[in-house]
């Protein structure tokens, strides 16, 4: 008896080791490291491997790549909504300087050279981004039209919505590309930096259902992305907010709401439809699993 009760202590002892990690994922949106406006989201699945969404500003990098390390520093999808550099920064240094990470397949949807010219100054990062894709050699899925699925372990995602190049008002944000990610206990939909034009393209199209989901990253870092009709015709649980403090409070140095920036709207739309969990980037690391 003493003899069974010994092999079941050892066996409850050693079953972390054995790698028998709870089923699907486990998802972290990254505490911002400099109090900007840096949208990093990093996923590792039931089997260890990582994925990564967008991944935050140029002096980000360091912070990611520690985080990457951390993990066995081979990421096996990175996903990028749009190429402004406070999504594509942080990859574009890491591009740069690998340091032995490993980045086997990036999923994104290539702006057109025209598309890119629409925005200055942030059309240098972007040209910069795509120069250092091109070179680092690492396998690429341009993504031209929505629908496609990809399982990784117990992690899905589905792409919902694809670069708008006929959205020329407010042209990269309304090109973000939004992407359905879950397991089946939960469920998250990121919506990057989707305008009123973009996410309206998502809620009206055959991708529509694909938006309801438990935890919903708000769009634009949570002021003047998505419209109050979207926020109000999907169903969702809680709020991932990539959004710094000054953002968060609309507050350029003169006080809470004294900005002209539009994350009040937001909040109330949120109280109005009853959300209570928020996650905000400025107030700490959200891990979720
Ligand atoms: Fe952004």
């Amino acid at each position: 008896m003493k003899r069974k009760l010994f092999h079941l202590l050892l066996a409850a002892a050693l079953l972390p080791l054995a790698g028998f990690a709870k089923p699907g994922f486990t998802m972290w949106q990254l505490f911002s490291q400099v109090n900007t406006i840096g949208n990093s989201y990093v996923f590792l699945t039931d089997k260890g491997r990582v994925v990564v969404m967008d991944g935050g500003m140029n002096d980000e990098a360091l912070y990611l790549k520690g985080f990457i390390a951390a993990l066995g520093n081979e990421v096996e999808a990175w996903i990028l909504s749009h190429p402004h550099n406070d999504h594509v920064g942080a990859l574009t240094e890491i591009l740069k300087k690998p340091d032995g990470m490993k980045i086997n397949k990036v999923y994104y949807s290539r702006f057109s050279d025209a598309l890119v010219g629409l925005e200055q100054p942030y059309d240098q990062y972007a040209r910069e981004f795509y120069d250092e894709l091109d070179k680092s050699g690492i396998e690429t899925v341009n993504l031209t039209e929505p629908g496609l699925t990809v399982r990784i372990d117990g992690l899905n995602f589905k792409i919902l919505g694809v670069t708008n190049e006929e959205l020329t008002m407010n042209p990269y944000n309304n090109s973000s590309m939004i992407v359905r990610v879950w397991d089946k206990d939960k469920s998250f939909v990121f919506l990057g930096d989707a305008g009123v034009e973009c996410g309206d393209k998502v809620l009206n199209g055959p991708y529509r259902d694909d938006l309801n989901c438990d935890y919903l990253q708000m769009a634009h870092h949570g002021q003047r992305g998505c419209s109050e009709e979207f926020y109000k015709s999907i169903k969702f649980r809680a709020c991932l907010w990539p959004t710094p403090s000054w953002v968060w409070n609309n507050d350029a140095g003169a006080g809470i709401n004294t900005a002209h920036l539009k994350t009040f709207d937001t909040r109330r739309w949120m109280d109005e439809i009853g959300i209570k969990e928020h996650h905000v980037s400025w107030q700490g690391l959200t891990k979720i699993e």
